[in-house]
């Protein structure tokens, strides 16, 4: 595989994020969400990258003590290649260099990959918000990781 290097989103990149987005979530984010996401007060956003292209990117928003991952996806391409799991842990060391003690994020129930990235990395079960995704009523399981005992 390419050598793929983590580093923050630009704005050049955002034409190769959403054609992800697209492949990625039944109901895509548009640009403006993405902008708005990007630009937004204690945003952080990283790209996975190649030399040739982005294959994943992860977006949050920092509050005082608490990092809120908002979306993360990768290619259906560069899959199964552990790309995923290093923009979490980048997105965690970056909450811990930051003086976070919590990663929140929500999950859509029936995500069983995203799921699973998520426990293999620690993220524990907080509870269920029925109904959280408009576009098909499915419930959200919140998760959170506590960057002290982070991995
Ligand atoms: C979920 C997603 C981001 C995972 O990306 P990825 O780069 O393939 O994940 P990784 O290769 O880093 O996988 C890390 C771990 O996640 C879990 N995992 C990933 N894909 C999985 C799958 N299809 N089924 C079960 N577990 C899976 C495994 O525990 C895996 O560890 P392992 O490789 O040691 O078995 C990707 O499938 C995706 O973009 N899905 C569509 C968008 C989405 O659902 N985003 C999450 C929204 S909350």
């Amino acid at each position: 595989m390419d050598l793929v290097i983590i580093s923050d989103v630009r704005l050049s990149d955002f034409s190769d994020m959403m054609e992800i987005e697209k492949l990625s979530f039944p109901e895509p984010w548009d640009i403006d969400t993405f902008l708005a996401v990007y630009t937004g007060y204690g945003s952080k956003s990283l790209a996975a990258r190649t030399k040739d292209s982005v294959v994943g990117y992860c977006l949050s928003r920092g509050m005082k003590d608490v990092l809120h991952i908002l979306n993360l996806a990768v290619h259906p391409r560069f899959r199964h290649k552990g790309i995923a799991r290093r923009l979490v842990e980048e997105m965690a060391a970056y909450a811990r260099s930051t003086a976070k003690s919590i990663v929140l994020l929500e999950v859509r129930v029936n995500n069983i990959a995203a799921k699973s990235l998520y426990t293999s990395m620690g993220f524990e079960y907080v509870c269920t918000w029925k109904g959280y995704y408009e576009d098909t009523g499915e419930d959200a399981s919140v998760m959170i990781m506590r960057t002290s005992k982070g991995k």
